[in-house]
């Protein structure tokens, strides 16, 4: 038995110094994904969107937490491409993160391996592409994480689990929405919602008296939604990783960006009902519906749709306030989830966030605390691994706003590994903003109008606050969150309004300690591509 053992931590070390480090006992998943254009009509009208082994939405993964997932992404579109593993951490390797600050893009009818971990996480997440408007036109699927057999999770056993990916779409493909915004024109409200790349003939079938784990994600680019289903409630069971309380809504807004996790009981008469998304803070409101059936139905869904909040901002921030962590219940780890005591922890360093649309050039940009991100052609994480001087300062952006000219830049943050630090997200436009960040989630302590000053750290909830990697801040509102900067890499922070964020809203975090060690990082991948300044390196 011990010399088992000593095999198995023997096994683990040499994997850590080979390829990438993984644990040996847990499982591989290997998929080759073909990226293509295709045509489809989600809208009606047939338009070119991006598929991937031919399907829109792409394919699901459906994961075990700790299992090693390999992705051989074979580009044939025209242009260079990435995905990104939206939520998912990378723990140790940012390398696999798939965004222009850390991977170079997969040239044209070229193809490049995704390897990584699924390291500690459970709950409900997506893919997308992360290069140019691609996302606007497919590319994008749903990433489920599971608990291990070992783990137990906080709600009853469920008959089954359905997946919804939804959210806005353009009639205009990429090319003519990135040719719009360049030429400094914003973008027009979306054409319609889609749920699962349907706009109205999606069916999710289920029995009587049983329980389904509904698992939602707003893969949009632009819009909040509210989710309800006519006749049920929704519970909440589980955030973006996080185990929520189990509380029970008729219905619930989610913003870009963000997934839930709901458990819904057919517990109506033997018929259809409507499943709703309705977009929220958009005039006009737009809507779409898929179908519950329960088995042996022959009864078509009745009308009126159940009605939900439409503008108002003060229903959501209420709402987003009760959205709070279940402190007794587990996530990916046996321990509880409130034996982390965020509140107790001190903050070494504050961020104020400022985004803001503003003019630079004669042209339409958005900027963070005046800075408007444009990618260097040499990934910042190849930057410093390779020492290239030049591509990036840390002292580009400041830690609060300012009041000098907007301008274009390379922002970065250096922070240090395991600083604990509070962001505050100052929304200065008249618009709704939904911010993400990569590598760590963040515990979001408070929301509120208007112009956010240190005496309302008073108010924030420094007991359950929920854990999430994407959270809204309302129209001329602030946000404040607290993390824990325990993943060492460059994490991009970016808007999922993705208009804004490929015009600018966006920046990235250098966590960051000087001892070089595969127990706080991993090496570069042997296959990392290469390019800019570092092409020959
Ligand atoms: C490209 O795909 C081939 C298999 O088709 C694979 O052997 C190779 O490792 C891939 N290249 C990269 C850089 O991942
Ligand atoms: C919290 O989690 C525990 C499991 O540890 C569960 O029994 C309980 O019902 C949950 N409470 C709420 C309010 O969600």
């Amino acid at each position: 038995m011990k010399q088992v053992i000593f095999l198995q931590v023997l096994l683990g070390i040499l994997c850590c110094f080979s390829i990438f480090c993984a644990n040996a006992e847990d499982p591989y998943r290997y998929y080759t994904w073909v990226v293509t254009y295709g045509t489809r009509a989600p809208l009606g009208v047939y338009q070119r969107v991006i598929l991937i082994n031919n399907q829109f939405p792409g394919p699901p993964i459906e994961a075990v937490t700790n299992d090693n997932i390999i992705v051989n992404v074979i580009n044939q579109l025209d242009e260079p491409f990435l995905i990104t593993w939206h939520g998912i951490k990378q723990r140790k390797a940012s390398w696999q993160d798939g965004v222009l600050g850390t991977n170079c893009p997969i040239p044209p009818h070229s193809n490049w391996t995704y390897k990584f971990q699924l390291k500690d996480q459970i709950g409900t997440y997506m893919y997308y592409p992360s290069t140019s408007m691609h996302r606007a036109i497919g590319g994008f699927g749903a990433v489920n994480v599971n608990q291990r057999s070992v783990i137990s999770i906080p709600y009853p056993a469920f008959a089954g689990d359905f997946t919804l990916l939804i959210g806005d779409w353009y009639k205009a493909g990429d090319k003519a929405l990135r040719k719009r915004l360049n030429s400094g024109l914003v973008l027009p409200l979306p054409d319609g919602l889609l749920i699962n790349g349907l706009h109205k003939s999606s069916v999710f079938t289920g029995q009587k008296g049983k329980t389904y784990r509904f698992r939602i994600t707003n893969v949009g680019i632009s819009t909040s939604i509210n989710f309800r289903i006519q006749g049920h409630s929704l519970i909440l069971v589980e955030v973006e990783g996080s185990h929520s309380l189990q509380e029970v809504y008729e219905s619930i807004d989610i913003h870009p960006g963000q997934s839930i996790t709901a458990l819904v009981t057919l517990r109506g008469a033997i018929k259809d009902y409507y499943i709703v998304a309705s977009t929220r803070f958009t005039k006009p409101i737009l809507t779409t519906t898929g179908i519950l059936r329960y088995q042996g139905s022959h009864t078509p869904p009745s009308l009126p749709l159940p009605i939900a909040p439409t503008y108002h901002v003060h229903w959501s921030m209420k709402q987003a306030r009760t959205i709070r962590l279940n402190l007794t219940a587990n996530a990916a780890r046996p321990n509880p989830q409130g034996t982390f005591h965020y509140g107790q922890i001190n903050i070494v360093r504050r961020l104020v966030l400022a985004n803001a649309e503003v003019k630079i050039n004669g042209k339409l940009r958005y900027t963070v605390n005046g800075i408007s991100y444009v990618d260097p052609t040499t990934p910042l994480k190849l930057a410093d691994w390779f020492n290239i001087p030049g591509v990036f300062s840390l002292n580009n952006i400041k830690d609060l706003p300012t009041s000098r000219p907007p301008a274009l830049g390379v922002s970065v943050f250096g922070l240090t590994l395991h600083d604990f630090v509070e962001i505050v997200f100052q929304n200065t436009e008249p618009t709704i903003q939904s911010w993400h960040l990569d590598g760590s989630s963040f515990y979001v302590v408070g929301y509120g109008g208007g112009k956010w000053t240190t005496a309302l750290k008073k108010r924030y909830n420094l007991v359950d606050a929920i854990s999430r990697h994407t959270v809204q801040v309302y129209p001329n509102s602030w946000t404040a969150v607290l993390v824990s900067l325990d993943n060492k890499g460059m994490w991009n922070l970016r808007s999922q309004i993705w208009s804004d964020r490929f015009l600018g809203k966006q920046t990235y975090l250098r966590v960051w300690n000087d001892e070089k060690s595969l127990y706080t990082e991993t090496d570069i991948p042997p296959n990392a591509l290469r390019c800019g300044k570092a092409i020959h390196l």
